[in-house]
């Protein structure tokens, strides 16, 4: 049997046969220490044979399985529309992000409204200080509720013993990095501590029936308290995503407990805080450059609803050494991928040249079926002519240059045509039962796509 490591770093929970000054997987120094559960625990094979009383089983015919969970509309219509309906009582909810996206903001927002009927809201401070916060909430509305309360302490016993014992309609932990497990001895912030700490806030709101929604930050390459850490710990996940330079912000569900997890919102961070996009596809659009080469517009699927979505290239002559491809919104994996297809099945050769492709207005079009509009962008941008601004484009392009069908083609053509698109460019077969108003072109292939828009 392999003898269990002695040394572990306080910081990142790396685990050593040997000690070191400084922690080889996290850079810290002076982090490591002896691991204190090290020859103390029970060994493996005694493990077993610890005596228990048993449990007594029950049959599932006596099992209730219509009672419902009981469910209460957040008063935040974008939190509601993710979350099936509301927030549910006893339910874990982690709220995911980058640091600086808006999860703060969101859930501001969510103690106000819910404050303002009344209820009772616990806001526990970890991340930030009271006063910063209260400066936060002055900003999003001209009255904070007295009912809207906060918990200035990140000992997480201290908490679950504040939300059982003050039983709030809603409490909020900003942000789980902050907690502290007793007994853990590693940094706060580390994955032991998340990880126990949300253990214990957990076990809170199950036995008090309160739900508890908790913020992770997200870092773009750790995943510190990401889904991935928490995700078997919570009921639901929520995502809150986007570019912080940019307005919009999309919130959904990657975990759902208590229904579907397909509907996504789209939001919008303005002075007042997360608003609602009410018509996705005007709002992304309206600030497009129309007649300039290099721009072509795509739908996408987000949720159930469609959204347009404009791509854009621009293509320089490349100075020396490695010519640059910048993605936007877009896999740089997908977009040398693109440019591959283009020289080798269409003859749009970029070797010498700089590639800068994003999506418009920070937003993320990573989905394939943006392929088309990617290259067709591209081909724009090479070719110095504009495509028409009335053509909606999309499909998902394959190696061998072939044009592959995507999902819900209705439903992309039918947003198309109502916001006023003309002309639609799609994979063969998909333009069956389109709208009137547009006239399509299907394609085999990327070429007969370029082709037929005359930009080959
Ligand atoms: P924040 O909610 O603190 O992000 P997180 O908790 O995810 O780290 O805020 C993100 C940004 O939003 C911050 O830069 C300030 C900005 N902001 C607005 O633009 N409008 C507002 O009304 C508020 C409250 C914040
Ligand atoms: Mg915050």
């Amino acid at each position: 049997m392999a003898k269990s490591p002695v040394y572990v770093c306080t910081k990142c929970d790396a685990q050593f046969p040997k000690w070191s000054g400084r922690c080889t997987a996290c850079g810290a120094w002076g982090s490591i220490g002896q691991n204190p559960t090290d020859g103390t625990a029970a060994a493996p094979e005694q493990r077993g044979r610890i005596a228990a009383a048993p449990g007594k089983s029950s049959s599932f015919k006596q099992e209730n399985g219509s009672a419902h969970a009981k469910m209460h509309t957040s008063g935040f219509a974008p939190l509601d529309l993710t979350l099936g309906g509301g927030i549910v009582d006893g339910s874990v909810t982690l709220i995911a992000g980058e640091p600086g996206i808006g999860k703060s903001t969101l859930l501001a927002q969510l103690s106000l409204t819910r404050a303002a009927k009344g209820d009772t809201v616990l806001y526990v401070t970890g991340e930030e200080s009271p006063a910063q916060i209260r400066r936060r909430l002055d900003r999003l509305s001209k009255e904070v509720p007295d009912s809207l309360r906060f918990l200035d302490r990140t000992d997480a016993d201290v908490v679950a013993a504040t939300i059982e014992t003050e039983g709030p309609a809603l409490a909020i932990i900003d942000s789980i990095q902050t907690m502290r497990a007793p007994g853990v001895e590693s940094e706060a912030g580390s994955a032991t501590q998340v990880k126990a700490s949300a253990a214990i806030i957990a076990e809170a709101a199950k036995r008090s029936h309160k739900p508890v929604m908790i913020v992770g930050q997200v870092n773009k390459d750790g995943d510190i308290a990401g889904p991935r850490l928490l995700e078997h710990l919570v009921d639901t996940v929520l995502f809150l995503e986007g570019d912080r330079m940019h307005r919009y912000r999309v919130l959904r569900a990657l975990k759902h407990r208590f229904g579907a997890t397909d509907e996504v919102a789209l939001l919008s961070m303005t002075e007042h805080g997360l608003v609602a996009v009410e018509d996705a596809s005007m709002e992304l659009l309206k600030d497009r450059a129309m007649g300039v080469p290099g721009s072509s517009i795509t739908c996408l699927i987000e949720g159930h609803r469609p959204m347009l979505l404009e791509v854009q290239a621009l293509i320089s002559p490349a100075g020396y050494g490695t010519p640059i491809r910048r993605a936007t919104g877009i896999d740089s994996a997908r977009l040398g991928m693109l440019l591959a297809v283009l020289g080798r099945r269409a003859g749009i050769q970029t070797a010498d040249k700089d590639v800068y492709a994003n999506a418009a207005g920070g937003f993320d079009a990573r989905d394939p079926s943006a392929d088309l509009a990617i290259a067709t962008a591209i081909a724009s941008a090479v070719k110095d002519a504009p495509l028409d601004p009335r053509l909606l484009v999309f499909g998902e392009i394959g190696l061998a240059g072939e044009l592959r069908p995507v999902g819900l083609p209705e439903a992309r053509l039918k947003e198309g045509a109502r916001l006023g698109f003309t002309q639609a460019l799609v994979p063969k077969g998909q333009g069956k039962n389109a709208p009137k108003e547009i006239i399509v072109k299907e394609a085999g292939t990327l070429r007969e796509a370029l082709q037929m828009i005359h930009v080959m």
